[in-house]
């Protein structure tokens, strides 16, 4: 759960590598460190506690010459944010540097080895064990750097893409890559690594995806050499790709934070998400995955859902999209419960995995479980390429488009339409929607861009209203049906980036304990546009306002009866009930990201998290 980066070209390094870290610090940024090979043939090693733009200030005065370089942005799993736990970490003797994303999980075991053998070490990192053992396997076996990282990987288990310089030799990057992602980018005459396309892009579009077990040598003046882990021998050609994303689309074009940018692009990666798949013209959804194995989802005994974070949450409404419209059976997991719980899962399951990232253990190894015991996988994804995207037996990507904020907010809007256009598309060939009602939810899906724009001029009442409630150490969050998951992702939201404690619950189940916890301190947000359970919660808001808690409603528009009870209200225009999620998510977005900014926090780095989380 970390960043990794590496140049090797006619450039100077360093100004590269820092680049590139400042756009994979969403990876993790509690230290950050860089090492580079000088001209002199010296092997510096610089690094910091705190952010890339603290490294880039600590090695002002330092040598930072040298045209081959490999740097990391670090979240912390084995050993606290600190100098010395950062990467690169030096083997020994100081002759090589390593950097590392992944977990190395038999370190223990190697640690003991090699302080048997004299070795010691300076870090509680799982990371500098592997830097010490290619250098014992270059020692004991004298071995190149090639091949003793090669014998070392053959050792360990675990995740890893890894990058690998050596003293007196500028010529030479080793990487390697185990369940954690990597790219190397090839440019004219220079090379690049990265843990995904957004560090390298602006310098080269051309790229290489290494597969899991493989082993690289990149050198000055070569062809990539490429051998598998599991049969030395076999030499594997190169097979370069084209990058499809633009810096446009990784930078944050005007916006003051990558999250508010992110928010503001959800009709776009809505459209983007919805193109060639709504059909707008006829009122058809034709989605492949679902044309292609609808016969599997008709058979099946029931869905099971599983992801994390944001994630689960949409899923969470895919539960209510495919009960309601398909009417089959589905049980939504949090995919870290259910890979360790000895579920039953029957050969006629269908497991849908959803991931932003597609790199997240947990829902990684969910999957995997669902799949040894012969469930059809199906992947929700943004990514493309991505671990869950190749794990799958069919899925639908998102095309949300880069998320780096690390709160998801345009990944969520576009889980759910992928939902909404599975199960409309399954339904429809189950028959298990009447036309009429296919036709009208289809219908309102096309118009369903323009009204997050009509929600977006309602950005300066709800960063004045933020102002408000920036006092406040707890909220409560409320919803029903479609949008209890949506209160869930609201308290999450505002949790992650204010660090306002929140919880999401649904609101008929308050009565059962969390209405003790109001009074007139009490925010309150009601997720209640106008349904059918519309008197039910406005009977559960006249409760709140009985204990004298501080509504904040999101209603739909010409709604009277919730407004008149609530201190505070926002509203959203009318669409389909199944469709509301994905307009009353939006000033739930907007809502913690100005309370967020209003408290001076990091919004698009909030502290102790990352992007992807690939550890479990
Ligand atoms: O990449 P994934 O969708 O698998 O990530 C799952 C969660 O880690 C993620 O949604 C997390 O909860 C976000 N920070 C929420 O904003």
């Amino acid at each position: 759960m970390c960043g990794i980066v590496g140049y090797m070209g006619k450039q100077q390094a360093f100004p590269i590598l820092i680049k590139g870290l400042q756009r994979l610090e969403y990876r993790g940024y509690d230290s950050a460190g860089v090492a580079l090979v000088n001209e002199n043939g010296d092997l510096n090693v610089y690094k910091t506690k705190g952010k890339v733009s603290d490294l880039e200030n600590f090695c002002a005065d330092k040598d930072i010459t040298g045209t081959v370089g490999i740097a990391h942005t670090r979240w912390a799993t084995h050993g606290e944010p600190s100098k010395r736990n950062a990467h690169p970490h030096y083997s020994q003797s100081k002759n090589i540097a390593l950097i590392h994303n992944g977990i190395i999980e038999n370190y223990l075991t190697i640690k003991k080895f090699l302080i048997s053998k004299g070795y010691t070490f300076q870090s509680e990192t799982d990371t500098e064990v592997l830097c010490q053992l290619i250098e014992y396997m270059m020692q004991e076996h004298n071995l190149t750097l090639y091949d003793a990282v090669y014998q070392a990987l053959k050792q360990v288990t675990g995740a890893y893409s890894i990058g690998v310089i050596e003293r007196n030799n500028p010529n030479t990057i080793i990487t390697s890559k185990m369940s954690s992602p990597l790219v190397i980018g090839v440019g004219r005459e220079e090379f690049l690594l990265g843990s995904d396309a957004s560090a390298i892009i602006e310098f080269t579009k051309n790229v290489i995806y290494p597969k899991d077990g493989q082993v690289i040598r990149i050198e000055r003046g070569k062809e990539i050499e490429i051998c598998c882990l599991e049969d030395r021998e076999q030499k594997i050609k190169p097979e370069i790709q084209q990058i499809q994303l633009s810096l446009e689309d990784i930078e944050k074009g005007g916006f003051d934070h990558f999250m508010l940018k992110e928010i503001f692009e959800q009709p776009k990666s809505l459209s983007l998400c919805m193109n060639g798949r709504l059909q707008r013209e006829k009122k058809e959804i034709i989605l492949n995955g679902i044309q292609e194995y609808g016969d599997v989802f008709a058979k099946a005994r029931r869905i099971i859902i599983s992801a994390c974070g944001t994630s689960w949450h949409a899923g969470l409404i895919g539960k209510y999209l495919f009960e309601a419209l398909c009417r089959i059976p589905v049980e939504v997991e949090v995919a870290s419960e259910f890979r360790y719980r000895n579920p039953v899962i029957y050969p006629d399951d269908v497991f849908i995995a959803i991931s932003q990232s597609g790199e997240t253990a947990d829902t990684l190894a969910a999957m995997e479980l669902a799949k040894k015991q012969g469930a059809f996988i199906y992947g929700i994804c943004n990514v493309v390429g991505s671990s869950v995207a190749r794990l799958t037996d069919s899925g639908t990507y998102t095309h949300a488009g880069p998320e780096i904020g690390v709160a998801s907010t345009k990944a969520f809007t576009t889980q759910v339409c992928v939902l909404v256009m599975m199960a409309l598309s399954l339904a429809k060939q189950l028959k298990t929607i009447k036309d009429e009602d296919y036709h009208r939810i289809v219908t309102e899906l096309c118009n369903i861009e323009a009204k997050i724009e009509k929600i977006f001029e309602k950005k300066d009442e709800i960063k004045e209203m933020s102002k408000i409630f920036t006092y406040a150490r707890n909220f409560l969050y409320l919803g029903r049906g479609y949008n209890y998951p949506v209160a869930m992702e609201g308290a999450l939201k505002l949790k992650e980036i204010s660090y306002i404690h929140a919880e999401g619950y649904p609101a008929a189940e308050m009565k059962h304990g969390p209405i003790a916890l109001i009074d007139e301190e009490m925010p309150i947000v009601v997720v209640a546009p106008h349904y059918h359970l519309y008197n039910k919660i406005l009977s559960n808001v006249q409760e709140v306002k009985a204990r004298k808690g501080r509504i904040i409603a999101i209603v739909t528009e010409g709604d009277t009866e919730i407004k008149k009870q609530t201190d505070y209200y926002i509203e959203i225009p009318k669409t389909e009930e199944c469709l509301s999620p994905i307009l009353s998510v939006i000033p739930l977005q907007l809502l913690s990201y100005y309370i967020a900014v209003a408290k001076g926090r990091d919004v698009d780095k909030p502290r102790n998290l990352a992007k992807s989380v690939t550890v479990e």
